[in-house]
């Protein structure tokens, strides 16, 4: 039995050991237990609006097909039932699914329509085979899969998160822009990084100026949380690198939201745009993370808009600065004289709320 031990109180406890940041054991455990039973950013509504549109995408070794089926959208293992072969690849819109081996069809719903050829084999009905089916679920722009059909569904996952950011009108946004930045760190490395703003000062000067970072705080909630990040009162009118300051706040929550939903997924909520991570494993020291921008208010040309293009200048020099320590972390997790460290009890809570999640799950 792999187990490791937790403390759920956070003045109390230590930090995982650090090789469940380096051992390979783990990350084929948490393939299984948590990335194949959680709720996973796969791709966006704008793929799958029209009947028979479709996209592929992979969840772990696990590849998936999300189709629209008229009203329904519908997601299933991209994996024939013959021999394993695809019935989709990349993205498109088809009134079947053909498999890309020996042709056997599929009904949009999952079920087989043709098998060529099959008539010699004996107690073959086609009406017996359907695609093996996941769940899907959509959120303003965005559609997440589960690969478990008795996780828990994704508004149990999402709790009162529509409520909260509906004055952002997610569901008005639309996809601007895509950049992916490979890591050589562990996937949990850099998520117990985002999930704390106590290294804000030292890594982060810029931002450090840009926020108040004494009202900064986590609140943990079951399978998300929230990070509340208010910006420093300035004078009307001041610009600023981080979006339009010009706009007057009534309250924290309607700057920024920057949700993380376990065990991968990071929503960055702002007036008119939104920023999602997902943080993909690689192996256990290399780690992709997927950063894509959407907008109430889309630019002509990302390429050539001037605030766009400041936007994603702040938002590169941040993620340079996060990876930096990241990999350097990660270098130390391997070294002889570290294994487990302590939390800050008043900002590290969202950090220990993640590893008591890993911890639900893994052991
Ligand atoms: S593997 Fe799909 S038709 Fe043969
Ligand atoms: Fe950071």
């Amino acid at each position: 039995m792999i187990r490791f031990p937790f403390n759920p109180d956070v003045t109390r406890a230590e930090t995982p050991p650090a090789r469940l940041y380096t051992d390979p054991v783990w990350l084929e455990l948490e393939s299984e237990r948590i990335f194949a039973r959680t709720w996973q950013l796969v791709g966006r509504t704008d793929l799958v609006a029209s009947h028979g549109s479709y996209f592929t995408a992979d969840i772990g070794r696990e590849s998936i097909v999300i189709v629209r089926d008229g009203e329904a959208l519908r997601g299933f293992h991209n994996v024939c039932l013959h021999r394993a072969g695809p019935v989709a690849h990349g993205a498109g819109c088809r009134k079947t699914m053909q498999c890309k081996y020996h042709g056997w069809t599929y009904s949009l719903g999952g079920q087989l329509l043709h098998a060529p050829e099959m008539e010699g084999t004996c107690d073959f009905e086609p009406a017996n085979f359907q695609l093996q089916p996941v769940q899907v679920a959509t959120w303003g722009p965005l559609v997440f899969a589960n690969l478990d059909t008795k996780a828990p569904a994704f508004s149990t996952v999402l709790e009162d998160i529509p409520q909260r950011a509906a004055r952002f009108a997610p569901e008005r946004m639309q996809w601007v822009m895509r950049r992916d930045y490979d890591i050589a760190c562990n996937w949990k490395v850099y998520v117990d990084n985002y999930l704390e703003g106590y290294h804000i000062p030292v890594v982060h000067p810029t931002l450090h100026k840009e926020i108040d970072y004494d009202q900064y705080r986590v609140e943990p909630r079951r399978y998300y949380s929230l990070q509340h990040a208010p910006l420093r009162p300035l004078p009307p009118l001041t610009g600023s690198a981080i979006g339009d300051r010009k706009y007057t706040p009534a309250s924290a929550d309607d700057v920024a939201q920057y949700y993380w939903l376990f065990p991968n997924t990071m929503l960055n909520i702002y007036q008119g745009q939104m920023q999602t991570n997902v943080i993909i494993p690689l192996g256990p020291d290399r780690t992709r993370t997927v950063f894509e921008w959407y907008a109430t208010e889309p630019p002509d040309n990302v390429h050539t808009d001037a605030r766009w293009q400041e936007l994603v200048k702040f938002s590169d020099d941040i993620q340079q600065e996060d990876v930096e320590i990241c990999e350097v972390v990660q270098k130390n997790l391997h070294s002889r004289v570290y294994d487990r460290g302590r939390y800050s009890a008043k900002r590290e809570n969202g950090v220990h709320h993640f590893h008591a999640l890993l911890h639900e799950f893994l052991t």
